[in-house]
């Protein structure tokens, strides 16, 4: 397949994505192109949903327990510094987060770094409108720009990466990542980041198979994006949404199931794919954690586990994690 210089380069970098991933064996395409403006929409959805237990469980740790996250995250007394927020989306969780630092008199700047202009700029607004006293320094970044400005950030440091974000890597992207996260790291800066714990696996893989058919939704709009930027013309009435979860492996892997052999044609790639009956594109990993994988994870990584604060149900761990010493 080749991709036509003319794309614009958001739409190009698709449609090498695309290329590429429906050249593979089994056919992947990666979650990261969920989230168009659709896509963000049915994900906040997914976020209300009675099945999708994630986030309200993270929620209870930042209500319970946000004093207490306010003081491991921050440097020490009268030290000032930066609470930079990895996708920062609408920032309702760590709104608790900022109300408590700011009540305990903390010097520090909100530094939230999103991919989205849009959700940005809401962000900011809201912020300014419901905690006139906090410092934000916006930055519109893809993640791997964001990771380079952490290398030369001034001043302490304190990155949050919530939401069980990580979870969306595969094992060797999720230790790089990590390893980027930790080589910037002084030793009074902080990292938190939300895993999702391992738990009844019926409890897991109803969540990403909701009965409203939401998230069935959020992964077809894959289809729908790639027919507008791509020129595809994906039949939407012969895919279907299925995902498994592993108690083995801790993955919800979600599928598009192609009903029937049929044939997809990409204009924008001048290409027309193959797909057999039952086939299936592998579009989300969803990694669930258990507590000693987390502090194996972090070992090899070069952190440490400084707190582990959890939901009263033990569902999910946001984990303060430092440096390794020298
Ligand atoms: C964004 N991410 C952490 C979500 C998750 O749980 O993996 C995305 C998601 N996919 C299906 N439902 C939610």
């Amino acid at each position: 397949m080749t991709t036509s210089s003319l794309l614009n380069p958001s739409v190009a970098e698709l449609a090498q994505h695309v290329a590429e991933g429906l050249r593979k064996t089994p056919k992947a395409l990666s979650s990261m192109y969920f989230y168009d403006d659709a896509g963000s929409r049915l994900f906040q959805q997914i976020m209300d949903l009675p099945e999708y237990y994630p986030t309200r469980a993270e929620f209870a740790i930042f209500r319970e327990h946000g004093a207490a996250l306010a003081a491991a995250l921050s440097p020490g007394a009268g030290q000032a510094f930066s609470l930079v927020e990895l996708g920062a989306g609408d920032g309702a969780k760590t709104k608790l987060l900022l109300r408590e630092l700011l009540a305990a008199g903390t010097e520090f700047t909100y530094a939230p770094v999103d991919i989205s202009s849009g959700a940005m700029a809401g962000l900011v607004d809201t912020l300014r409108r419901e905690l006139p006293a906090l410092r934000v320094a916006p930055v519109v970044e893809d993640y791997a720009t964001a990771l380079t400005q952490l290398r030369t950030w001034p001043g302490s440091k304190a990155v949050l990466f919530l939401g069980s974000n990580i979870g969306n890597f595969g094992p060797n992207e999720r230790l790089n990542f990590l390893r980027q996260l930790a080589a910037p790291l002084a030793p009074a800066d902080r990292l938190l980041i939300g895993f999702d714990l391992q738990k009844d696996p019926r409890r897991i893989r109803a969540a990403y198979d909701d009965a409203q058919g939401v998230t069935a939704a959020f992964n077809l709009n894959l289809l729908t994006r790639l027919n507008r930027e791509l020129g595809a013309d994906f039949d939407l009435a012969h895919w279907q949404h299925y995902t498994d979860y592993s108690p083995l492996t801790g993955a919800v892997r979600s599928f598009l199931v192609s009903t029937r052999a049929q044939q997809v044609r990409f204009a924008a790639l001048d290409e027309t794919v193959a797909f057999a009956a039952w086939e299936v594109i592998h579009t989300e990993n969803s990694y669930k954690f258990t507590p000693a994988q987390i502090e194996a994870l972090a070992a090899e990584a070069g952190l440490l586990v400084v707190q582990t604060f959890t939901d009263a149900a033990g569902d999910f761990a946001d984990v303060v994690l430092a440096a390794q010493p020298d």
